[in-house]
């Protein structure tokens, strides 16, 4: 069987790990492995190459992608799906694995109502994809925010400041819930965990009589102006205060090793699931065991808030 496999949306550490567990996995299928390059756009544009055993030599540790990815608003349009299903089948690629967040799914779902098997993996630092307990980057990226944390520690300990690190992730606070506690934060703020400005100022007016050094705030990006916030504390707190956005840097590095695996089992699940013919799925691990769901109990679905809040009250 031929199988094509892209990466699309925001890249994410794992990426290259799970192109290469598909490329791997199909040689036990006597698969061939089409790489489409920069994510959909590489469909429409016909921009494709065959990857073998050495293309992905060396890829387990390779941060980003090495086929590019890229977000393809005009994919929504059918007539242009169009071109991307007729230059698979001029190749003879009968399956499409796909490998991005939740626009990613949604291009993957149109594609397989249009007759093209597809199978979609959650690769996203994010952890926003309903039907999988982790997303491929998510660790990696976690790794390099609490990596950012300690060493804001260093300097607002010397200068007795509080720091606001704000991190990725849109609408799912996962990247600073386990960021946050992971670095000791004395405040957590997500779209699930909405800020209470009193309580930060109480809290850190306190800190202060008691003669403590420095403090640590962590937040989700896009709920408020993190250097407005760092303003406002410094004003109301006397508590010195100063904002750092991490921002891209959060997408890059080598992946963790706990992404290593995942991508690793979710590359070679979803080229089982296409040779025992199933497809029209997303691939998601579930206390620990790999399982598949259809698109609609994934896509536009919210995942429960995250067990781990409870412990902000507990440990922070
Ligand atoms: O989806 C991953 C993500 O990194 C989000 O956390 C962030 O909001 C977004 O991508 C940024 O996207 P872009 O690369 O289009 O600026």
């Amino acid at each position: 069987m031929m199988i094509g496999v892209l990466t699309s949306g925001g890249d994410a550490p794992g990426m290259n790990a799970t192109i290469r567990a598909v490329v791997r996995a199909s040689e036990g299928y006597n698969h061939q492995v089409y790489g489409i390059r920069n994510g959909y756009r590489g469909l429409i544009e016909d921009d494709m190459v065959l990857l073998d055993h050495q293309s992905v030599s060396g890829m387990l540790s390779k941060g980003g992608t090495f086929l590019g990815t890229d977000r393809v608003p005009e994919f929504l349009d059918e007539s242009v799906r169009q071109k991307g299903v007729d230059n698979l089948k001029k190749r003879g690629i009968e399956a499409l694995i796909t490998i991005g967040g939740d626009g990613t799914y949604k291009g993957a779902n149109a594609l397989s109502r249009m007759g093209v098997k597809t199978i979609a993996l959650p690769g996203t630092i994010d952890n926003d994809i309903a039907g999988t307990d982790y997303t491929i980057g998510f660790h990696s990226a976690v790794e390099t925010i609490v990596d950012a944390i300690d060493k804001l520690r260093d300097t607002s300990q010397s200068h007795r400041r509080c720091s606001i690190i704000e991190t990725m992730g849109r609408k799912c606070g996962d990247l600073a819930l386990f960021s946050g506690i992971c670095g000791g934060a004395e405040f957590i703020i997500t779209p699930e965990n909405p800020i209470d400005k009193e309580a930060i100022i109480e809290r850190l007016k306190k800190h202060k009589k008691e003669g403590r050094r420095h403090a640590i705030i962590v937040i989700t990006e896009k709920i408020l102006d993190v250097y407005e916030l760092a303003k406002e504390i410094t004003e109301q707190s006397g508590f010195a205060s100063r904002a750092t956005v991490l921002g891209y840097i959060q997408r890059g590095g080598s992946p963790a090793p706990a992404d290593r695996i995942l991508a690793s089992r979710m590359g070679a699940y979803a080229v089982e699931l296409i040779s025992d013919d199933i497809h029209g799925v997303c691939v998601g691990e579930r206390d620990s065991r790999m399982i598949h769901l259809p698109y609609a109990n994934v896509i536009g679905q919210t995942r429960p808030k995250n067990a781990i809040y409870k412990l902000i009250k507990k440990v922070s």
